[in-house]
């Protein structure tokens, strides 16, 4: 089915099965980051196999940072503590946002100054939500016009109150990561409650934080000079990656699928309720509790197909999975409505325009709005030669999609599923019956 960096993907009749994925994507930077500025060693288990958490590990090699990969695949991190050392050259992030802005907030509080630099999606992706709070925290940080390469001078920082404009669990994590170098204590506040990652990961590494409501949100306080210790941990699978499993056994009633040790985490869980309330059986057994993150063993059975609106607080809490959501929605029988999800257009790729114009090729109406998408239900799709954008999450979206058209559907860039799951290709013809 592969050719090059293309793939074609043929229409099925159900999936079923068992998939195990990866760690999950989030946790792995956290964990990775706060493994390398923890004293002692770390033992990381079932860490992201994709490339962006991959760039995370090289950043903290050039940041002095030891580590290994075992045989069993197991990350093993030797921790420098708080103080890393100069980088020889540029912190390459790769297609990484979330390392460039959650590392800028540890490279913020060193004595010595960084460049971090990222591919040609990462360079026009805005940072200023990251230079404003750390420049306020002391650090000075050059860019373009608010996109990478960012050159950051570090200094001894300031403790800041500081209320997030844009609600966004990568500028919370950088926020609290600096505030571990601060003098004094470091209050953020989070107009939403976004994912909690980085909050848990620094308690699992011994750190304490206090999270309270305030009138404007949600507040977590942090005290600087606190040091963390390693941890021997394993890592959930990454419900992100979860999702397009969970759509394509949707688009089937005779879908059967089990996703053991999947994160269960509340915050990142809206998309459990969403897909139960779309049609999908979903019961949860052997749940559990691994440093703070809850796991669970996942049954699926595909019923039904009703639609779905996504907007407000459950945009942000679904930010990753609309692409996919969106993608299965011309086969539901409402369709599904995205609003307030005007975040999507500054991702990997703008998600909204490569969802619209991919779903148009595929014969679908779709009406496309400046913050998300109205895409009618009970349409019939046909295959097409379709594109990733470079974009992971719209290449395995439309794998998923591709499904339920009518005849075979070329993906076009195929290759970006390695971002964040490069055995997604092979996983999901391992579980699809035709
Ligand atoms: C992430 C937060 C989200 C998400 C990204 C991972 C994280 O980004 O889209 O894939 O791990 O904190 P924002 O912080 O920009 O919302």
């Amino acid at each position: 089915m592969k050719n090059g960096s293309d793939v074609t993907v043929r229409p099925a009749r159900n999936v079923r099965g068992t998939v195990s994925l990866p760690g999950d994507k989030s946790i792995s930077h956290r964990y990775a980051m706060l493994a390398g500025i923890a004293d002692g060693p770390s033992r990381i288990e079932n860490y992201s196999t994709g490339a962006d958490c991959a760039s995370t590990l090289g950043c903290m090699r050039s940041l002095g940072v030891i580590w290994e990969r075992k045989e069993d695949g197991a990350i093993e991190v030797q921790g420098s503590g708080l103080s890393l050392a100069a980088p020889a050259a540029a912190l390459d992030c790769g297609n990484s946002g979330s390392t460039m802005r959650m590392l800028s907030g540890i490279v913020a509080g060193q004595k010595f100054p960084s460049e971090m630099v990222g591919d040609e999606s990462l360079s026009r992706r805005p940072m200023e939500r990251v230079i404003t709070p750390l420049s306020a925290m002391g650090a000075h940080i050059a860019s373009q016009a608010g996109k990478p390469p960012l050159r950051i001078t570090g200094a001894a920082l300031k403790a800041i109150d500081y209320t997030m404009p844009v609600a966004s669990a990568q500028v919370k994590s950088c926020l609290l990561f600096a505030g571990l170098f601060a003098d004094g204590e470091t209050r953020i506040t989070e107009p939403l409650r976004t994912r909690d990652h980085g909050e848990v990961a620094l308690r699992a590494f011994g750190a304490t934080l206090d999270r309270r409501s305030n009138g404007q949100g949600n507040e977590l306080r942090i005290r600087g000079a606190q040091r963390l210790r390693g941890i021997e941990a394993r890592i959930p699978g990454d419900l992100s990656s979860a999702a397009f499993f969970l759509c394509a056994a949707a688009l089937f009633p005779g879908s059967q699928l089990t996703i053991p040790g999947l994160l269960m985490n509340p915050t990142r869980a809206r998309l459990l309720d969403v897909l139960m309330q779309i049609g999908l059986r979903i019961s949860v057994t052997q749940l559990d509790e691994i440093h703070g993150e809850l796991v669970g063993s996942l049954q699926v059975e595909g019923a039904g197909l009703k639609g779905a609106t996504i907007a407000g607080a459950d945009s942000a809490a679904l930010i990753d999975e609309i692409p996919v959501l969106a993608a299965i929605a011309p086969y539901t029988e409402q369709g599904i409505e995205v609003r307030d999800a005007r975040e999507l257009r500054v991702k990997e790729s703008d998600r909204i325009a490569a969802v619209a114009a991919n779903l148009r090729l595929m014969g679908a109406q779709v009406e496309e709005r400046e913050d998300g998408l109205k895409i009618p239900g009970g349409q019939t799709l046909h295959g097409a030669e379709l594109d990733s954008f470079g974009d992971h999450r719209i290449a395995m979206a439309f794998a998923i999609a591709a499904l339920r058209a009518r005849g075979e559907t070329l993906i076009r860039g195929a290759e970006s599923a390695a971002i964040s799951y490069p055995a997604f290709f092979q996983t999901l013809e391992a579980v699809v019956e035709r």
